[in-house]
């Protein structure tokens, strides 16, 4: 069926259920199992061709639309940024467009994503606390860098689908609680992350059907989170926790999934972007290597202005986050009741309804960024939404870890490394796998 037709059937099942739920309520049992049908039949299409049908019911239904469990999905970069900016949040357990409804797969945690009140406030603090400015740990973290690359470089390949996700849970487990991961360990967090997907079945199925896949890294994150504890660091993230009534278990699964699915996932994502576009744009790229000499100048370290005068680097990490946005909805619940407006059709929605930003939409709006599809390092960065904005209460607190340790991979990658060849650079923004290019091989990877 053509994705028009697919959208425009999803679009009348939604309208129709909208008013349903005003008469059967929303979260009675019934609105509940209406709404998940409808969940998986747009998560069908959607898990196959999502641009595509963000694109296409933007174009025939408008900036804002019902998708998955009747959530209002919104397009525009005003209103995504407006969502953003909302305080106080009221959220659920979920991760962007994903429902999170098999908290088994969590240790019965909620995601910090999903947390309201001072157990939010809490879970900040502590994250506050566990990651550190990059501009003042720049050696420490450039070695931890040079060391991920040199053990590519004695494989003589770099993979970014592979690699980039490995590297990123060793880097991160070090800053964090200065513990060195068994190279089991990191690909048991690895599969953790991959099979994420899982949790958004019903508990049941996520706990007992598909034990064969889950058990084992459940697993895992028990085992972890136990071995968190024995981190020098951990006395002072349980002295910030206690302060907002969080207990041990709060504290080491928050820290686990701040780890894996918010600085894991999303910061091997966006370096593999920026590798990717760097390989196909020679102009760019020999930019970014003059100024690479530049900082480096013969020096054998890096020193505290490196990340300062990384200005092009600081410009393509942006501009590719805003093409391919690592993280591409976020999502809070409805504090009140309302109307949507479809033109000659208009809906109620109850409150409760959880409203999405879609970040990639936003990020393309023509009417915040002229030629959005283009890349252009020189546009005004101020308002980019990619983590989830500035300033307030819910924005990403690994921003400048995420853009300084992807710096500093630039740094070393054009400086200390060289690679013969690359494979065909792909982004697959249909899926809902990583935007990054998975596939994406540097070959015959080694040190200069
Ligand atoms: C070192 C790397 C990173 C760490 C440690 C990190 C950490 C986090 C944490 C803990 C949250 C949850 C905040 C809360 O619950 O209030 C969060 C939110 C978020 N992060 Fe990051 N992050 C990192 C990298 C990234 C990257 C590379 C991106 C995208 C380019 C990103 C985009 C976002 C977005 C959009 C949210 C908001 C999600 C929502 O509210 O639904 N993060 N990040």
């Amino acid at each position: 069926m053509a994705i028009k037709e697919q959208v425009i059937n999803a679009y009348k099942r939604q309208v129709k259920l909208s008013s349903t739920l005003a008469k059967v309520g929303y979260d009675s049992a019934i609105g509940k199992l209406l709404r998940l049908r409808v969940y998986y039949l747009d998560a069908f299409v959607m898990l196959q061709k999502l641009k595509s049908f963000l694109d296409t019911a933007k174009a025939n239904i408008g900036d804002k639309f019902f998708a998955v469990d009747q959530a209002i999905i919104h397009t525009s970069h005003a209103e995504v940024k407006q969502l953003m900016e909302v305080e106080p949040q009221l959220r659920g357990n979920d991760l962007g467009i994903i429902r999170i409804l098999a908290p088994s797969y969590l240790l019965d945690n909620p995601l910090s994503l999903g947390m309201n009140g001072m157990e939010h406030t809490g879970a900040r603090a502590v994250f506050l606390q566990a990651l550190p400015k990059p501009s003042e740990n720049i050696e420490y973290l450039g070695n931890l860098v040079d060391e991920c690359l040199t053990e590519a470089a004695n494989k003589g390949e770099l993979h970014i689908g592979k690699d980039l996700p490995r590297m990123m849970l060793k880097i991160l487990h070090q800053i964090v609680f200065q513990i060195s991961l068994s190279e089991p360990e990191i690909t048991a967090s690895n599969n953790f992350i991959q099979r994420l997907p899982l949790a958004t079945l019903p508990n049941f199925v996520t706990k007992y059907l598909l034990r064969i896949l889950t058990g084992s890294v459940i697993k895992h994150r028990r085992n972890l989170t136990e071995r968190y504890k024995t981190s020098p660091k951990w006395s002072s993230y349980l002295e910030t926790g206690a302060k907002y009534q969080l207990n041990e278990h709060q504290i080491s699964n928050t820290l686990f999934d701040m780890i894996h699915i918010a600085g894991t996932a999303g910061t091997s994502a966006l370096l593999g972007s920026v590798i990717g576009v760097l390989c196909l744009d020679e102009e760019l790229r020999n930019k970014v290597i003059s100024e690479v000499n530049g900082i480096w100048n013969g020096q054998e370290t890096l020193n505290e202005n490196a990340l300062e005068n990384s200005i092009i680097i600081n410009k393509t990490i942006l501009e590719t986050a805003r093409l391919y946005p690592a993280v591409r909805f976020v999502s809070q619940l409805s504090q009140e009741e309302g109307e949507i407006d479809f033109g000659e059709v208009k809906c109620p929605f109850q409150k409760g309804t959880r409203l999405l930003g879609s970040i990639l939409s936003a990020n393309r709006d023509p009417n915040r960024y002229e030629n959005p599809d283009s890349f252009d390092i020189e546009r005004d960065f101020s308002d980019i939404l990619s983590w989830n904005g500035y300033g307030h209460e819910r924005a990403c607190p690994g921003r400048s870890l995420a853009i300084g340790l992807i710096n500093i991979f630039c740094l070393y990658l054009f400086n200390k490394y060289k690679w013969d060849s690359f494979t065909e650079v792909r982004w697959e923004l249909e899926r809902v796998t990583a935007v990054t290019p998975n596939d994406l091989v540097l070959q015959g990877f080694a040190r200069k």
